[in-house]
């Protein structure tokens, strides 16, 4: 039995699994539509989620399971006092996969070490979030045709910003892939992500404040919004939160084919006005993510067998 907290947790041969088996699922629905009868996904979110939460639903039910869970942490017996080592010893007696997105930061990989079955951390207070990553590698790998020799800009809230993080730790595996961190100051990535992985890998990167004196370089623009909740002064998240606009104007300094891909959801940084352009692939991105967590469901329960890649 294996759990998902971190993309480390899956070397890039699997990744690479992973990515071929998402293309498989989504040219080839019906192959799969039975795959998981008969199972179980339960969603445990104690935080917020439309994405994450509705398409690991979607997954599982696309794959021919079912599906129980809380949207909500204040209608389960949360709100009683119960634990989380509680809480995933029962629900792992009710199911066969489970995916936790909670606040606190290591509160999957707790539930991991009392689950019956596998546990994937569906994004971890400011920590991880590894399935935004599988689907944020997918989209890069189906548009640009690869992950390696890229130069990619990640661009607002760096520090809270889950996703960026994960999304560092598997990228730096693939050769002549380029950092350009665009924050503001207050928002830099933490140390433990610049000191222990980037510098600790030889990898370059470069640190700047402004979106302008990256654009022309980038191959990805990866956006991020400015993350109010894990704020502990509004003044503060006031003053940050319009830190990066992009719009049609601000484009003309992207190559034409650079993609501009956001974890969602969005605020202000990316004006709707960028919706229509080509480049702008957020909205396919989310489409990606469904077919990754289908395919990580199906290698976590030991069903991938039934592509023949
Ligand atoms: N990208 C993402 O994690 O979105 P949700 O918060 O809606 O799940």
């Amino acid at each position: 039995m294996r759990h998902i907290m971190n993309p480390l947790d899956l070397s890039v041969e699997e990744l690479d699994h992973l990515m071929d088996l998402a293309t498989d699922i989504e040219r080839h629905p019906a192959k799969y539509a039975h795959a998981c009868d008969g199972k179980v996904l339960a969603t445990l979110f104690y935080e917020p989620s439309s994405r994450t939460r509705l398409s690991f639903e979607s997954a599982m039910i696309h794959l021919g399971g079912h599906v129980i869970g809380f949207a909500d942490a204040n209608s389960s017996s949360v709100t009683k006092g119960e634990t989380v080592a509680d809480t995933i010893r029962v629900v792992s007696c009710y199911s066969d996969i489970c995916a936790m997105r909670h606040p606190k930061e290591g509160a999957p990989l707790v539930a991991s070490l009392y689950s019956r079955v596998p546990v994937i951390n569906a994004g971890d207070g400011g920590h991880q979030h590894p399935t935004q990553t599988i689907t944020d590698l997918h989209t890069i790998r189906s548009m640009k045709g690869r992950l390696s020799d890229i130069t990619i800009g990640l661009c607002g809230d760096l520090k809270f910003g889950r996703t960026v993080h994960s999304l560092i730790h598997a990228l730096i595996r693939y050769p002549g892939v380029k950092f350009v961190l665009i924050s503001p100051k207050e928002l830099r990535v933490p140390d433990y992500i610049r000191d222990d992985v980037l510098e600790a890998n030889n990898i370059p990167y470069r640190e700047v404040e402004q979106l302008d004196d990256a654009m022309a370089d980038l191959d990805i623009l990866y956006m991020t919004r400015v993350q109010k909740e894990r704020f502990f002064n509004e003044e503060e998240y006031i003053r940050m939160k319009d830190a990066y606009i992009l719009d049609k104007k601000k484009l003309k300094l992207a190559p034409e084919d650079m993609l501009i891909l956001h974890p969602l959801p969005r605020n202000n940084e990316i004006a709707t006005d960028v919706d229509d352009d080509p480049r702008a692939v957020y909205f396919r991105q989310v489409q990606y993510g469904m077919y990754g967590r289908m395919a990580l469901i199906l290698m976590l329960l030991g069903l991938d067998g039934i592509y023949e890649g």
